[in-house]
């Protein structure tokens, strides 16, 4: 039996703060794809709702949520760093809070809501649940699937207990899975990491990261993923939830490359570069600490369409993301799978 059940080997990828909505959910199901809810800053409730219009399609589908940080602040660090955004803050009239807050996303309330009504699929980033959280979802039927991006994270998640991998290469957009967010992901192909992670561990595994059209999907296949997931060439899909002035950078020609920032959540991700990754080349290891520092500025920065402090994730393939209805993007992936 396959990892995830779909008539095509393509998956659209988890995408929070937005751009997966239940309508991008649906276009991708019925072109044949499996979907993956974004659980990730989500209210429990706010999901239960979107598992229950997805559950109403009848097909497979998964859920994606974000294991809590256990690492500490460095408080003096965080200090120094949210001075930098009070500055940047202050051209919208914007006060900062210097005072590190943290949360752990709501994870109990949520992994409670999954094993009370299970989904087909559960994904998760940033880490491993405890592996009787992972046997407890296996109990209530779903399959369990890690986001890794070493092998030796594929043999953490194996030795956890779960039922697969997604395979998640630095090209990808938005923010690396690493396990350690002090660690920047090393450039390698997605096709060669899903090789290397291979090699470590017998799991099926799905391969991410980089996609920028039907080769990238059969690189991908041939180096031994059962199916690809792809997330940057949705975002500008008519169903997805991405903002306007995401959109509008995506397709902005003076963005000239993607880079890895710490700079507005504390943990390495993938965006196009714009004058806050470049002011702020460092950031520092604070997840979620600077996502909430940060997170006034960006949602002023969003409302203004200023795209120069919105975090603009993307992944190398940005330039083929396409205003276009979501099943075409699928359709045309499919098309040497
Ligand atoms: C805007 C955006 C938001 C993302 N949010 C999540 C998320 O909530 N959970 C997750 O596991 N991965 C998330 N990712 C990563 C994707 O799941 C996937 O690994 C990545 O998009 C694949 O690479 P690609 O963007 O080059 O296709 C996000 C990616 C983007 C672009």
């Amino acid at each position: 039996m396959p990892l995830l059940d779909s008539p095509l080997p393509i998956v659209a990828a988890p995408m929070a703060g937005g751009p997966t909505t239940v309508e991008l959910l649906r276009a991708v199901i019925e072109a044949g794809a499996f979907g993956f809810l974004a659980g990730g800053y989500k209210t429990a409730e706010a999901l239960e709702d979107e598992i229950r219009e997805v559950r109403r399609l009848g097909a497979g589908f998964g859920v994606n949520l974000f294991v809590p940080s256990r690492d500490g602040v460095d408080a003096s660090a965080f200090v120094e760093y949210a001075e930098e955004v009070r500055q940047e803050a202050s051209v919208y009239g914007l006060e900062i809070d210097s005072e590190p807050f943290t949360d752990d996303d709501r994870w109990g309330e949520k992994l409670a809501l999954l094993i009370s009504e299970p989904v087909p699929a559960v994904s998760f980033t940033f880490g491993l649940p405890d592996p009787t959280d992972i046997a407890a979802l296996q109990a209530a039927g779903s399959r369990v699937l890690a986001t890794v991006t070493t092998p030796h994270e594929a043999l953490l998640a194996r030795d956890a207990g779960v039922d697969g991998l997604i395979v998640q290469g630095s090209s990808a957009g938005g923010h690396s899975a690493t396990f350690d967010p002090r660690r920047t992901p090393e450039p390698l192909a997605s096709d060669e990491l899903v090789r290397e992670v291979l090699r470590a561990v017998d799991l099926p595994a799905i391969g991410a990261g980089g996609v920028d059209g039907p080769q990238a999907v059969r690189s991908l296949l041939e180096a031994g993923a059962e199916a690809v997931a792809v997330g940057t060439l949705l975002l500008r899909a008519k169903e997805a939830g991405t903002s306007a002035t995401h959109r509008d950078a995506l397709a902005d020609p003076t963005f000239s490359e993607t880079v890895l920032t710490r700079a507005f959540t504390g943990r390495p991700a993938r965006a196009l570069r714009n004058g806050f990754t470049d002011r702020h080349p460092h950031g520092i290891d604070a997840y979620p600490a600077v996502h909430h520092l940060t997170r006034s500025m960006r949602q002023a920065a969003n409302k203004a369409g200023d795209a120069d402090r919105l975090h603009l994730w993307a992944g190398t393939g940005w330039r083929r993301a396409a205003p276009v209805p979501a099943a075409d993007v699928i359709r045309h992936l499919a098309e040497v799978a």
